[in-house]
């Protein structure tokens, strides 16, 4: 008998007026404006911006970190980015008009260099006093890729802009591309530690979003080193097995391995199909700013990568980007939707976090660390984005795929997180090298590797 008044019952059911209400987001983690922790942490390294091939005739207007600005491309090709409200009485500089130098306020005809100097206030007397006190609040900014990015920090803390080796590498063609988010940045971010929602959403529940691979329940490890956040997923394919070892950068860069990954074939050290900065625009709104890697390591055989799909809220893969009907969001529900959904801020104190959810708490601890060590509270920050000797910021995301049969004298389960650990140190165990070396001494140590785990 159906006894809904038994003891026995889960103490949660029906328990909705009881769980109504919601508590409040934790705001340390989740505020990004000018003077709270998480906009003077992330104000301390360089953000992208806008595309590069946005900057067209009319200035760009958009908000980054809580804050308005207008980017802009003058006639003499140089990159503006400056506050949205002109000094001289608040217009929007969106209005302005692009000259050969710099751009004008089209209220009054103020006009602005691109590091922000007042060239010219025509309305005023020559012998104004404004022509030397007044100027256009500025930030410094950096090209690379078809991306262009900032510093919104303290002008004397300006870090080197750092030069991923994945930004490197020959026959690797750079695609860029942004995609909005009406949510917190965190929960954006954080999706790159949750490899568990690839097997369950990306397969499981429903559609093959990505390779049927995907689908396979990994052996799963996360760790921290130094400024990296990591995970490392085994998926058992026959005689071999696929790892994927990811990170994510302090504090918002994070690398994607290669997507068409199917583990039919061994693979050594195959490289990112994404690089990718989470970039707030405020508390409840962040855009994706990321680079696509396009070359034959990374597409492989059957890689369904497509360079025209990949853009300004485009991206060739399924289900990142908005601007679906709900009919497709509910049939084929992709990561998008279910970020977004999270709620406008996500609200980790109503969660129920389990073992799966290891690598969300370890970002979050990061970035907590992060705005504290920046807040000059709790543990000095570790060096970020450090470069190996060639100045060249060495990285770890990437594809391996060793033949490791299984074994009569160890559990697979064990067998899988050993492999899933000897590709972390086969890599990391390189990085004072650089280059063609480093790539080298990658692959003979996961070969040394595979050989030495398939015999025990
Ligand atoms: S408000 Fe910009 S020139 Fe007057
Ligand atoms: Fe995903």
């Amino acid at each position: 008998m159906n006894d809904v008044s038994s003891k026995a019952r889960r103490p949660a059911a029906y328990a909705g007026y009881r769980l109504r209400d919601v508590p409040e987001p934790d705001l340390e983690l989740a505020q990004v404006g000018p003077g709270t922790p998480g906009g003077e942490m992330m104000r301390r390294y360089w953000q992208p911006v806008v595309l590069a091939s946005e900057l067209g005739a009319v200035p760009v207007r958009l908000r980054i970190l809580g804050e308005d600005l207008v980017a802009f491309r003058d006639g003499s090709g140089r990159v503006g980015l400056l506050h949205r409200h002109c000094a001289h009485r608040g217009a929007g500089l969106e209005f302005g008009r692009i000259v050969e130098r710099g751009i004008k306020c089209c209220y009054h005809g103020w006009w602005f260099d691109v590091d922000g100097t007042l060239l010219d206030a025509p309305a005023e007397p020559p012998d104004s006093a404004l022509r030397r006190t007044a100027c256009q609040g500025a930030y410094p900014v950096h090209e690379a890729a078809g991306l262009v990015f900032a510093y919104l920090g303290p002008p004397e803390e300006q870090p080197a802009f750092p030069n991923y080796d994945t930004l490197n590498l020959p026959g690797t063609d750079l695609v860029p591309y942004s995609i909005s988010h009406p949510c917190n940045w965190l929960q954006v971010h954080e999706n790159l530690m949750d490899p568990w929602h690839a097997v369950f959403l990306h397969s499981r529940m429903g559609a093959t979003q990505i390779t049927a691979a995907w689908g396979e329940m990994p052996v799963t490890e996360w760790g921290e080193i130094g400024d990296r956040v990591y995970y490392l997923t085994s998926r058992r394919l026959g005689d071999l097995v696929w790892v994927r070892f990811n990170e994510v950068m302090a504090p918002n860069v994070g690398q994607v391995g290669g997507f068409w990954q199917d583990g039919a074939r061994e693979v050594l050290f195959q490289r990112v199909a994404a690089t990718r900065w989470t970039v707030p625009n405020d508390d409840a709104s962040a855009t994706i700013f990321g680079l696509r890697h396009f070359s034959d390591d990374v597409e492989g055989p059957g890689g369904l990568g497509d360079r025209a799909k990949v853009g300004k809220e485009k991206l060739d893969v399924y289900g990142q980007t908005g601007g679906r009907s709900l009919a497709e969001m509910q049939d084929n529900p992709g990561d998008w939707e279910v970020i977004v959904s999270q709620r406008p801020i996500a609200i980790h104190a109503a969660e129920h976090k389990g073992s799966s959810d290891r690598g969300v708490a370890m970002l979050r601890r990061q970035v907590r660390r992060c705005m504290r060590g920046v807040a000059g509270e709790g543990e000095p920050l570790p060096p970020l984005h450090k470069p190996g000797p060639d100045g060249i910021v060495p990285t770890w995301t990437s594809n391996s795929v060793l033949r490791v049969p299984q074994r009569k004298d160890l559990p697979d389960q064990e067998l899988l997180l050993a492999v899933g650990r000897a590709v972390r140190d086969a890599v990391v165990a390189a990085d004072g090298m650089v280059g063609e070396m480093r790539l080298a001494a990658i692959r003979a140590n996961l070969r040394k590797a595979a050989t030495e785990l398939a015999q025990g």
